[in-house]
């Protein structure tokens, strides 16, 4: 569930500062969305995947449907608004980092239809970020059997939504934001969380469990764009693909760690957002050579 955008990505060589105006060397125009990029994730990591979105009726509605149709994403519980579909304007610098501004537009118009509330209530696992109404990530939040929440963009969080968290995928400004200086004190408010490094990996905290270091993958970085949100579909699909979710802990968390850390580190050698998403084979090679 989740946000979708039409991304108008702009090549720079650096970020301009506050005030600055800077020259791309081009504009291109592609689907993305931190909710799409992860449900295409999902799928193409092997997920029977369904995506709960808000998209308007136009052109950037047209090229997200086709985008997430092709990679098998089940569009039956996305809605079409009145309002356009949501926008991202992405400045992406020569070492590959961004600078994304979003227009939510249609995103801000999501609500849980009874049908999606009825398809949330039997998924194996939900997973949302915070491109979307607060209300609406509550509701889906309450009526999930395991609920992974990617607090992305960084906001501070209720107790009231934290307490309906199974996990928590956040990087390390989203993880301060929820928790404070201290990743571990992430386990005060969740039984579980994932906290995304970059190119150093990613950390495992769990009530149940010792940390968990999980290794970086060295990789030329064109742009890292979507790569949180690649980890986070390749993590939902991996785990849903495991034989036990509730409590996810140990072995299962760990293996879909890794794997979503290999497609993370896939997604930042190609530009764009979706056309950036690995697809389960690819990772499963990859995986085999850096992790066996
Ligand atoms: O996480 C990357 C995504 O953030 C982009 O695709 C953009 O649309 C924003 O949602």
């Amino acid at each position: 569930m989740g946000s979708a955008n039409v991304d108008l990505v702009l090549p720079v060589q650096r970020i301009p500062r506050p005030g600055e105006t800077v020259l791309a060397s081009g504009l291109t125009r592609g689907p993305g969305g931190k909710g799409a990029n992860q449900a295409v994730a999902a799928a193409r990591a092997g997920a029977s995947t369904a995506f709960v979105a808000s998209l308007g009726d136009d052109d950037g509605g047209a090229l997200l449907r086709a985008a997430l149709d092709e990679s098998g994403v089940d569009l039956s519980l996305v809605s079409s608004s009145a309002k356009p579909t949501g926008t991202a304007i992405i400045t992406v610098d020569a070492e590959g980092e961004n600078s994304i501004t979003v227009a939510p537009s249609a995103n801000a118009e999501l609500k849980l239809s009874a049908e999606a509330l009825q398809a949330v209530s039997e998924a194996k696992i939900v997973l949302s970020q915070l491109e979307i109404p607060f209300d609406t990530v509550q509701a889906a939040a309450e009526a999930s059997s395991y609920f992974i929440l990617n607090a992305a963009p960084a906001a501070e969080l209720s107790d009231e939504l934290l307490g309906h968290v199974d996990l928590l995928v956040v990087n390390e400004t989203e993880a301060e934001a929820v928790g404070g200086p201290e990743m571990a004190s992430l386990l005060r408010r969740v039984p579980a969380a994932v906290v995304t490094l970059g190119a150093d990996g990613a950390v495992i905290l769990s009530r149940d469990a010792a940390e968990i270091r999980i290794p970086g993958v060295s990789v030329e970085v064109v742009d890292t764009t979507a790569a949180g949100d690649t980890f986070c579909g390749v993590l939902a699909a991996s785990l849903a693909a495991s034989s036990t979710t509730s409590p996810v802990t140990g072995g299962d968390l760990t293996n879909a760690v890794r794997r979503a850390n290999v497609a993370a580190s896939l997604s930042v050698q190609t530009a764009g957002a979706i056309p950036s998403v690995p697809h389960g084979d690819v990772i499963d090679a990859r995986l085999a050579e850096v992790y066996l």
